[in-house]
């Protein structure tokens, strides 16, 4: 899974990955998108195995938790090793992500800041969590996918990679991501291609209309009224009524630098 380290100096986004499970990685993030970046060079990935840094002879990696309770703790020194036996005097220093269902929510907004990233480590999580001096030693932040729990960091880290590869130029068109759901706080306008009519079930007919002007405006209005219905936790920073028109949602979006729902903060 250890891709090459890339010979110049080209923007390349380089993802350390951390986990007990290396093998986990493979398949998912050989096919698709994410395989174009790592063939075009843009993207790198390098998944380390913590238990090869475990000390004794079981090669742990967790422990009881102090104070009691149930379950296990991922311990602090075989990732803290791992970690530090990878990176170098990295200048900046690289972004690094705890996968835990206890932190901030990922979202578009932290794809794209990511995106502009040299390196990027993700160190994934099992059990209970992780020891909470791993966090505060690296300095890292702790990333949730959203509010549910997996088994584990693994499945977490390649959404991560997935949407953070996708954004980084050269890797798909450019307008594909500019106006995919999210790019501007709303989800999106439904699609149709051929055949214009199956099963009883037709095509809109303004998109069979060529008037250009009609179909943006329409596709705006869908992507307001479906955000209405099925994400109305994306307009509350912006008191959207059934009246609401794309105009003002535009206007909205204009005056806070691009985003009418989502909060500056990122969750
Ligand atoms: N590990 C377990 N559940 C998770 C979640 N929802 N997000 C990130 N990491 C996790």
């Amino acid at each position: 899974m250890n891709d090459p380290s890339p010979s110049t100096d080209a923007a390349h986004l380089r993802f350390d990955i951390f986990t007990i499970f290396p093998s986990m990685f493979t398949g998912p993030m050989d096919e698709s998108i994410v395989r174009r970046a790592r063939d075009r060079g843009v993207v790198s990935l390098h998944v380390h195995d913590i238990r090869s840094s475990a000390q004794d002879r079981h090669r742990s990696t967790d422990d009881t938790p102090y104070g009691g309770g149930s379950g296990m703790v991922m311990s602090a020194p075989p990732i803290i090793t791992a970690v530090e036996s990878t990176l170098e005097d990295d200048s900046p220093p690289p972004r690094v992500i705890i996968m835990s269902p206890a932190g901030r929510l990922f979202t578009q907004e932290l794809a794209r800041d990511l995106s502009g990233s040299r390196r990027v480590v993700i160190i994934c999580g099992h059990y209970e969590g992780i020891d909470d001096r791993v966090r505060s030693i690296l300095d890292a932040e702790e990333v949730s996918i959203g509010d549910y729990v997996l088994t584990g960091g693994e499945i977490p880290a390649m959404v991560v990679i997935d949407a953070v590869a996708r954004l980084l130029p050269g890797v798909i068109a450019d307008h594909s991501v500019t106006e995919e759901s999210h790019s501007h706080g709303l989800v999106e306008y439904p699609h149709y291609t051929r055949p214009a009519e199956y099963r009883g079930h037709t095509v809109p007919a303004i998109l069979l209309s060529g008037h250009h002007a009609n179909i943006a405006a329409w596709r705006k209005a869908e992507a307001l009224r479906r955000t209405r219905e099925r994400r109305p936790d994306l307009l509350t920073c912006f008191p959207v009524t059934p009246a609401t028109s794309t105009e003002q949602v535009d206007a909205a979006s204009a005056g806070s630098g691009g985003s009418p729902g989502i909060p500056a903060t990122g969750g």
